[in-house]
Formats: C-alpha cells, structure tokens, sequence
C-alpha cells in the first residue's frame, strides 16, 4: 500500500495526518504486538526488565526531539511527553542496567531535524502511551505501579484519551504537503522498526523463532 492510495479514504474524504499513520502501521503494530506479547514481558521480573530495556532503546533515539524548538511549538506539552528519564526510574527501581548504546541515537541533540520525519517517530512514541493501559495492568501484577518500576506507562492526570486527542488535534493541524507525508509515513515506519529491532535484540534466544500470541488475544479492553 503506498501512500496515494492510504490517502484516499472512501468517497473522496482526505484523511488527517494520523488517520494516515493508523492505517499505514496498523500491521507493523500488529506484528510488534505479536512479537513484544510472544516473549511475555510480563512472566516475570527479569522479562519485565528487558522489555524495560527496549523501551529505553527506543525512547533514547527520540530523546532529543523533546528539546526541539520547532516541534515543542507545535505539539502541546512535548517536553511534558517526554519518557526516558521515567524508563531510567523504572530500570533503577528494578535494579536493572539500561542496556549498553548501539551506536548513536536516531536523532542528535542539537542537530536540525526533518519536521514531517520527526512527527512520524512521535507519533509511534505518543500512540504507545494510548495503547500503555494494558500494560500497565500487566505490569501491576508483578508488583510495579506509577510510582514504582512502570513509571514510564502511567496515564496523563486528565487521562490518555484527552492527552492522545490534544496531541493529534495540533499534530493533525500541521500543514504537510504529499512528500512530507510520505516521509511523516516513513518516519513512523522507522521508529516501529526501530522497536522491533530492539525487542529482538532483548528477548531474542538463539534459534527461537517469533512468537505469535496477538494484540487481540492479549487485551481484553480498549484504551480509555
Ligand atoms: C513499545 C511498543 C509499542 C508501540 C511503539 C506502540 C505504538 C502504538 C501506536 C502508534 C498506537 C496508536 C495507533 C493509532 O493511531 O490509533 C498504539 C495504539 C494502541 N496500542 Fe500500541 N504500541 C506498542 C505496544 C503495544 C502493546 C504490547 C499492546 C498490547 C498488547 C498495545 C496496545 C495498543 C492499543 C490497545 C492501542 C489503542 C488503539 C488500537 O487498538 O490500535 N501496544 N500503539
């Protein structure tokens, strides 16, 4: 599917930027889901530390769009969305090393960035949080919370619908011509990439081959 024929909704409708995003990664985030669920972050302590150590792969690559002043002008609240001082918590709570660089993060502190590739890789980041209910329940029943060890999936105090709706309503109301779309899509497909890279990377035994347990086998629920 490219991105002429994501863009054209039924009936001649144009699709927000995120709209386009959903349909473009819906089945990378599948196949994340299935791969990060197959490992079963949540059956213990140890893989919950690892799965900690993949969001702390992710999130350094990003870190540096949260200081960005171009994109802190159009998103609301961004250096309040930032995440991977709370993942280091969550490590420190878990007395877990974070895992040692691979190689410069995605994005330089400092340097200029792309606009429509940066927003692809924050909405992978601010979706993760959408989707974080979940797994924030998972993570309690291993004894973690908020405030201890899943600091990093917390829900925003208003709740995560109203602080997913305000990021996309500012996201989806930056102008983008088509190639800025496409490269939005690409930096969207990158980050989830990027994750999928570094689950591998954690859980990832020698001669196993991917797991296959699904989203929707996994959650009962919606995110709020
Ligand atoms: C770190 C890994 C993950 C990333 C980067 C990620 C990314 C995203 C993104 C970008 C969205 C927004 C989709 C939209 O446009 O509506 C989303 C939504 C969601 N995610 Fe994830 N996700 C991750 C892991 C998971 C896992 C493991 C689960 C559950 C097993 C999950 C469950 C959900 C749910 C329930 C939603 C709400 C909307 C929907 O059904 O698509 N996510 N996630």
């Amino acid at each position: 599917m490219d991105r002429n024929t994501l863009a054209k909704a039924p009936a001649g409708h144009v699709r927000s930027h995120t709209q386009l995003l959903h349909a473009a990664t819906h089945p990378t985030h599948d196949l994340l889901d299935k791969a990060i669920m197959g490992h079963r972050p949540f059956a213990d302590r140890e893989r919950y530390g690892l799965f900690l150590r993949t969001q702390h792969g992710f999130h350094r690559d990003i870190d540096a769009l949260y200081d960005d002043a171009g994109l802190a002008g159009l998103l609301p609240d961004l250096r309040g969305r930032r995440r991977l001082g709370l993942i280091e918590r969550d490590l420190a709570d878990l007395g877990v090393e974070p895992p040692a660089p691979d190689g410069d993060p995605a994005f330089l502190p400092g340097a200029a960035v792309d606009l429509p590739t940066a927003l692809g890789w924050l909405y992978v980041a601010e979706g993760s949080n959408l989707g974080a209910a979940f797994l924030l329940k998972e993570a309690a029943k291993l004894g973690f919370s908020e405030s201890f060890g899943a600091r990093h999936l917390a829900g925003a105090p208003e709740g995560r619908g109203l602080h997913w709706r305000t990021f996309t309503t500012a996201f989806d109301a930056i102008p983008l011509d088509g190639d800025g779309e496409v490269r939005l899509i690409d930096g969207a497909v990158s980050g989830f990439a990027r994750v999928l890279g570094f689950v591998d990377r954690q859980f990832r035994v020698p001669g196993q081959g991917r797991p296959s347990v699904s989203r929707e086998d996994q959650r009962g629920e919606k995110h709020p």
